[in-house]
């Protein structure tokens, strides 16, 4: 099955934001990513909510929000009023995570749960059937343009068996370092969404690379 595709704007030319959208609105892809990062939960500041109100201005695909956030509950009313229509937290980051990811629901988004390359799957077994989405990060979360982790395949083999077991309906999400060397076994592995970054913006055809992760599957 092919995979939805979100280009991530974290690797955007921030000095021409709406044409990167536009870009992204006339692409293949099916969601705009964005990287909400606030110099505590991880090592680097990226945008804040005017952002993310100008991008929504603009943009006419879903805005799938990753907060990289200490405590993102302060925040989700506020992201939802931006125009986030997916809203993932980190588990890592959610001492209420149930609390959490009710209160995206009832906020009208899609909530989704991420997880540390370090953080097991089985830590979701008790919320899964709760989740839309859970993205697992392939690389440490803080920066664009860093190497895929390997031990990814085995997360997404790990997940999709808890997803089947379970019935839940949440789809895989990945996150960092995905390109055309992994992405074809991402998805046979069971990834449902491939969030790109520099892949994409630092190709010399956006939307031709966007077309190819589009049709991997
Ligand atoms: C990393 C972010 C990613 C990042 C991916 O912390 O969550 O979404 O933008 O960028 P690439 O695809 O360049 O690794
Ligand atoms: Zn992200």
């Amino acid at each position: 099955m092919n995979p939805l595709i979100a280009p991530s704007v974290l690797a955007a030319d921030f000095a021409n934001l709406q044409r990167e959208v536009e870009m992204i609105n006339e692409s293949e892809s099916d969601f705009i990513h964005v990287d909400i990062m606030d110099g505590v939960f991880v090592p680097n500041i990226s945008m804040g909510l005017p952002v993310v109100e100008a991008i929504n201005r603009h943009a006419k695909k879903p805005l799938d929000v990753h907060l990289m956030i200490v405590t993102p509950e302060r925040y989700l009313s506020d992201f939802k009023k931006a125009g986030a229509a997916h809203i993932t937290v980190h588990l890592e980051a959610c001492p209420h995570l149930h609390r959490t990811v009710q209160t995206i629901k009832d906020l009208g988004c899609r909530a989704g749960v991420a997880l540390n390359p370090h953080s097991p799957v089985s830590q979701l077994e008790d919320i899964i059937r709760e989740v839309d989405i859970v993205l697992l990060m392939s690389v440490n979360p803080g920066f664009g343009g860093q190497s895929f982790i390997e031990n990814t395949y085995a997360k997404v083999q790990k997940l999709k068996k808890l997803i089947v077991e379970t019935g839940s309906h949440a789809k895989i999400e990945i996150d960092g370092g995905v390109s055309m060397e992994n992405a074809k076994k991402l998805v046979d592995t069971g990834a449902t969404i491939l969030v790109a970054g520099n892949f994409v913006f630092s190709s010399k055809n956006p939307q031709e690379t966007i077309k190819k992760l589009k049709n991997i599957g």
